[in-house]
Parts: structure tokens; sequence; C-alpha cells
């Protein structure tokens, strides 16, 4: 039997490596196009897998995203029903995530990309109070969003999560979708951090409206996928004020076309999708566990559900 890696935008000979060793031999690993007989293929990990590459695997049995996100995979129309789906989550993936989440609040804090346009212009201007107060949102309290919206309040922020079910984090003032609207929870932050899974429900939800509710001269942070914003309410919400500053890591479309107004906003700061980037040593670990738990028909570690799309 084999595991088939699907992955078409890096050299994946580690994770090949690393996960041939974890295995020991109990099954062959594959990478993409290499695949010698698609009907052993028993589990399949994609990330910018081929369109059509589902249909040919007429056994699998698990579907594995390479990265915490997996709406690649609900979007594939050739995905066979009830194959279960899991993802890769791992604590590198959550620490790296942390500091880039702590750098953009900080910098917001510190004023840095004020001081940064002054710069430019040679300009000596003390910005007072130095450090700007933050009332900070999380939108998303899972495996990403519940440790590091902990970590932002243990270095003395006030912080605010939304989620769908009721949570509990320690300094963290846990709001859900049942007891107030996305509405009424933006008017007390100023600053909303979006670390949510792109579904049917959560795509466009940062747009002009839910900025408009936000006090004047807030600011945003989206660290999950490009589909959440809609790009030119963020362009108005700028121009009009309700946004001061944004950090987007992510975008409709990657790479961002060298023509898109973004690039030009000073107000505006953008990376290029490396927030988080998933550790092929640390990947291979999840998948080889997810491997073995299949084949002893035990529970899988981050089951996706394909109903609530994430
Ligand atoms: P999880 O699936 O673990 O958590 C999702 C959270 O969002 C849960 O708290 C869930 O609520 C909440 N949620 C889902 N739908 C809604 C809704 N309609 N309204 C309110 N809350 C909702 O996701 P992760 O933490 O693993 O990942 C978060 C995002 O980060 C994903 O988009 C992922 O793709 C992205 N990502 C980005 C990376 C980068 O480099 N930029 C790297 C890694 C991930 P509940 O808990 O109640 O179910
Ligand atoms: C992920 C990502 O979802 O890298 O893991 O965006």
């Amino acid at each position: 039997m084999a595991i088939l890696l699907a992955i078409t935008d890096r050299d994946i000979s580690q994770l090949q490596r690393e996960l041939q060793e974890h295995l020991q031999g109990t099954c062959e690993v594959w990478a993409y196009p290499d695949c010698p007989d698609p009907s052993r293929v028993e589990m399949a990990v994609l990330w910018k897998h081929p369109d059509d590459l589902l249909q040919k695997l007429p056994n699998l049995k698990l579907i594995s995203s390479l990265g915490a996100g997996v709406e690649h995979i609900l979007a594939d129309g050739h995905r066979p029903a009830g194959v279960p789906i899991t993802r890769v989550v791992d604590d590198m993936l959550i620490d790296s995530m942390r500091k880039y989440i702590l750098a953009c609040v900080l910098s917001i804090h510190k004023r840095l990309p004020l001081f940064h346009r002054q710069q430019q212009e040679s300009k000596w201007i003390k910005a007072m109070p130095p450090e700007l107060p933050l009332h900070i949102g999380f939108l998303g309290l899972g495996e990403l969003g519940a440790p590091i919206a902990r970590s932002v309040a243990t270095n003395g922020f006030e912080v605010w999560g939304y989620s769908r079910k009721p949570k509990e984090i320690k300094g963290v003032t846990c709001i859900h979708s049942g007891e107030e609207s996305l509405v009424e929870f933006v008017r007390r932050i100023n600053l909303l951090i979006c670390l949510l899974p792109l579904t049917r429900e959560t795509e466009g939800i940062l747009n002009y409206e839910l900025f408009r509710q936000m006090p004047a001269g807030s600011f945003l942070i989206n660290a999950a996928r490009g589909k959440h914003l809609v790009e030119e309410d963020l362009l108005r919400a700028l121009d009009e004020g309700h946004i001061k500053e944004a950090f987007l890591d992510v975008f409709r479309q990657e790479p961002l076309p060298a023509d898109h107004p973004f690039w030009s906003d000073p107000h505006i700061h953008i990376t290029p999708h490396i927030a988080s980037v998933t550790q092929q040593e640390m990947a291979a670990g999840v998948l080889a566990e997810n491997y073995l738990r299949l084949k002893k028909e035990q529970p899988l570690l981050y089951k996706v559900s394909a109903r609530l799309g994430y």
C-alpha cells in the first residue's frame, strides 16, 4: 500500500524521506508525479494538487492537507464522498503564527508604521501617547487562535475572542456567535485579527459593513485566507478612516499581482503568505501518526468536518 504526496509548490524530498523513516517500510511513500500504481494509494497528502488527481485513486481511505487549511480539498469536485479528511497542525506551526501575530500587534502598539512613514520624509515627530491603547479581538479561536489569543493576553493586552462554540481561555474574554453578533463584537475592539477557516460562512466576512462598525482608526490583521477579505472594501474603509492600517499575509490571488493597489498603499503592510509555514519534519510526524491510526481504525488527529468546512 502507498501514501501519495501531491504537493506541487515546493521540494518535498525531506517530507518523503522523514515519512518513510517514520513508517519503516510498512508503506511506500510516493511523490507526485511519481505514482507507479494509483490503485495502491490509500492516503493522499495534498497541497496545490492537480485537478483530476483524486478521481484516479480508486482505493483512497484518507485525504490530508499538508497545511492547516483544507478549503482546497473541500473545493475539489472529484473528492470521493465519505473519505475522511485531516490536516496538519503542530507546535511549530502554532509558534510561528504566534510570532507573526505578536510582531504585528507590537508594531501597531509602538506605532512603527507611522514612524516608518515619517522616516521616508526625514521627519522627527513624537506621536503621543507613544504606545497606542489596543482592544484586541481574535476572530477564530481554534488550534491557532486560542493559544495565540492567550499569548497576546499574557503580553499585557486586553483580548477578546469570537468563535461559534463557547470557549474558556485564560486572560481572554470569549464570546460565541450564539450570544452576540459579530457586529456587536467588533464595536468594542480597535484591532481585529482574523484566524478563521475559509468556509461558505466566512468568505467575505471582512467587509465594509463590518469595518464601519469598528471605532474610527481601527487596525486589521488577516493571516487566515485571502478570500475572507473583500479587498475593495478594505480600500474604502482605509480611505474613509474606519481602518487605519492593515497587516495582510494572505490574498485572493497569490502571488499578489504587481499592479494590485495594495502594493502602493502606505497603510497596508504585506507579507507573502509566510505567517507560518508547515515544517516538513513536523508534518511527517503528524501524517505518519494518522496513517497508523487509519490502519488501526483509531480516531484520527485534526479531522475535518466536510459539513462545517473546517
Ligand atoms: P481551526 O479550524 O482550528 O479553528 C477555526 C476557528 O474559527 C474555531 O474557533 C471556530 O469556532 C471558528 N469559526 C469557524 N467558523 C466560524 C464562524 N462562522 N463564526 C465564528 N467563528 C467561526 O483553524 P486554525 O486555527 O487551524 O486555522 C486558522 C486559519 O489560519 C485558517 O484559515 C488557516 O488556513 C490559516 N493559516 C494560515 C497560515 C499562514 O501562513 N497565513 C498558516 C496556517 C494556517 P469553534 O471553535 O466554535 O468551532
Ligand atoms: C496553512 C497555510 O494553511 O500554510 O497551513 O496557509
